[in-house]
């Protein structure tokens, strides 16, 4: 569990199916997601499918975040242990919490644990150049941009950019 001022963020469990199918099944929030849940059931069982085992290198783990004072969830944070060194992180929130800072205060919280409390070595974020709100986010953060590749992923029936954003330990205050 990572707590910071406003937001806790917990891993995910089958009561959040409800919560977390109203954001995650939103077609405007869900623009540059490759997966979008078509039922509720596609969401149990992505769910179900979330690691026991945390800090396992080659999986993805999914937290849920909730806001301290409602206990409402307001978005989910995906942490891919690439290897037992580096990370790639995503993040999504329900639209109605978008251009609070929630975004910028959960990866923030999610980056100092990695790097303080499990002593990774490097953190990526990949971003579909189209996705400004998400580009401002980890510039915001401090993240550096290491590449752009071209038209790199077939999505949604064609192929797009991809844009790699990182920071190693050593850069991170
Ligand atoms: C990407 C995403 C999480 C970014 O969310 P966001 O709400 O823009 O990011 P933040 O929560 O950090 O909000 C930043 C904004 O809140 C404002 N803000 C308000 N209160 C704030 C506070 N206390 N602290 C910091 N910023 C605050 C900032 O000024 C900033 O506004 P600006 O963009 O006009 O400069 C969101 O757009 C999203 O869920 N998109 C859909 C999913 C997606 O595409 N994810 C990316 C795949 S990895």
């Amino acid at each position: 569990m990572i707590t910071t001022k406003r937001l806790t963020l917990r891993p995910i469990e089958l009561k959040d199916s409800k919560d977390v199918y109203s954001y995650r099944s939103d077609a405007e929030t869900n623009k540059y997601q490759g997966w979008s849940p078509k039922s509720i059931n596609e969401i149990e069982e992505f769910i179900s499918k979330n690691p026991k085992e945390f800090n396992k290198p080659t999986t993805w783990f999914q937290f849920v975040i909730s806001e301290n004072d409602s206990q409402t969830i307001i978005g989910d944070v995906g942490i891919h242990f690439i290897d037992k060194d580096q990370c790639e992180l995503g993040i999504t929130l329900a639209k109605n919490n978008h251009g609070k800072g929630f975004a910028t205060e959960s990866l923030k919280g999610v980056i100092d644990y990695l790097f303080n409390s499990l002593h990774k070595h490097r953190i990526i974020t990949s971003i579909d150049p189209r996705n400004v709100a998400s580009i401002k986010l980890v510039e915001a953060l401090g993240l550096r941009k290491e590449a752009h590749f071209k038209k790199s992923l077939f999505f949604k029936g064609e192929w797009v950019d991809d844009i790699i954003y990182a920071t190693l330990k050593k850069e991170w205050k």
